[in-house]
């Protein structure tokens, strides 16, 4: 059953890791499929994937923080696919540290990514996701669904030592989402948040061998110590992390009709794991 056909769904940060899944299990579903990522080939190569399977994708590459992604990714979306439906806030990474040694930028850094990105691309697509509601209610009585899900994290509900930036602007987007909630419910806009505990991506790899993301003049090394991870995964009820695959589904749940009464909720997926 194809739970998103003819949607038209725009994902950040989905050249791998979760938002990658995510666009793959979107496009089998049926969505089109805007793929945006601040780097080029594995969006471009996704949507050759995506195109080549029969489905329709649009590769956008660009930085979630810079003053003129959000116009310029949304202008992108409405003229290849005329519109837009489901916005999908996913894109970011970490860059840990304790409290008494962080220094501005690298506070700053999460914020920008992981709270006021999402927020400035909410605002650019008010026009059609809240105005273009207002204008069906008024013609029609009723507006279509929409939805926005922005991806959070169990350090944001949580918090977690050696995280204090990302914990805050994860916590920060769970406040934004709760408000939309309730500002944009009555035009049929659901807002939602998913809050991952443990993927299995290059943010959670182990750090010691691990990518790093090139920041301005700081290459700021991704992923978790390689004991912390085998801690964890100790404890964990289901004894493992998650697969981006698994990450997936409950967006998929989310962004689809059967979700149209789900609004302001912030689902945890977690495999279980109790902090
Ligand atoms: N992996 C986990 O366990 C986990 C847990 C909780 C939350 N999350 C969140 O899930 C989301 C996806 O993370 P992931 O684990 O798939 O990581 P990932 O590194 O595999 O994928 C993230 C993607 O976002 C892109 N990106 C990063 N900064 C960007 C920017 N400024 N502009 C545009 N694109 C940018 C990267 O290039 C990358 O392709 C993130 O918001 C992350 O904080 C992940």
């Amino acid at each position: 059953m194809a739970l998103l056909a003819e949607k038209v769904a725009l994902i950040t940060g989905a050249g791998r890791g979760i938002g990658a899944a995510a666009a793959r299990l979107f496009s089998q579903h049926g969505a089109r499929v805007v793929l945006c990522d601040l780097d080029a080939a594995p969006v471009e190569q996704l949507a050759a994937e995506l195109k080549a399977a029969g489905g329709q994708a649009l590769a956008f590459t660009g930085d979630v923080t810079s003053a003129e992604f959000a116009s310029q990714v949304i202008a992108a979306t409405l003229e290849h696919f005329g519109g837009l439906d489901v916005l999908v806030n996913n894109a970011g990474y970490t860059w840990d540290g304790v409290l008494h040694t962080m220094d501005d930028a690298q506070w700053q850094a999460m914020l920008d990514v992981h709270l006021s990105a999402p927020f400035r691309l909410i605002r650019a697509a008010a026009p059609y996701l809240r105005d273009t509601a207002k204008a069906e209610i008024k013609a029609h009585g009723a507006a279509k669904a929409r939805k926005i899900i922005n991806v959070s994290s169990v350090s944001g509900v949580y918090g977690n030592a050696g995280q204090v930036n990302y914990s805050a602007a994860k916590s920060g987007v769970i406040g934004l989402t709760k408000t939309l909630a309730k500002e944009w419910g009555r035009f049929n806009v659901q807002t939602n948040a998913v809050c991952y505990g443990f993927i299995e991506t290059r943010l959670t790899a182990a750090k010691e061998q691990g990518e790093t993301i090139q920041r301005g003049d700081q290459a700021i090394k991704l992923g978790v110590p390689e004991n912390l991870m085998a801690g964890i995964t100790m404890f964990h009820p289901m004894g493992r992390a998650g697969t981006p695959e698994e990450a997936a589904g409950p967006m998929v749940f989310l962004a689809s009709s059967l979700a149209n009464y789900v609004n302001g909720e912030i689902l945890e997926v977690t495999g279980g794991m109790g902090i």
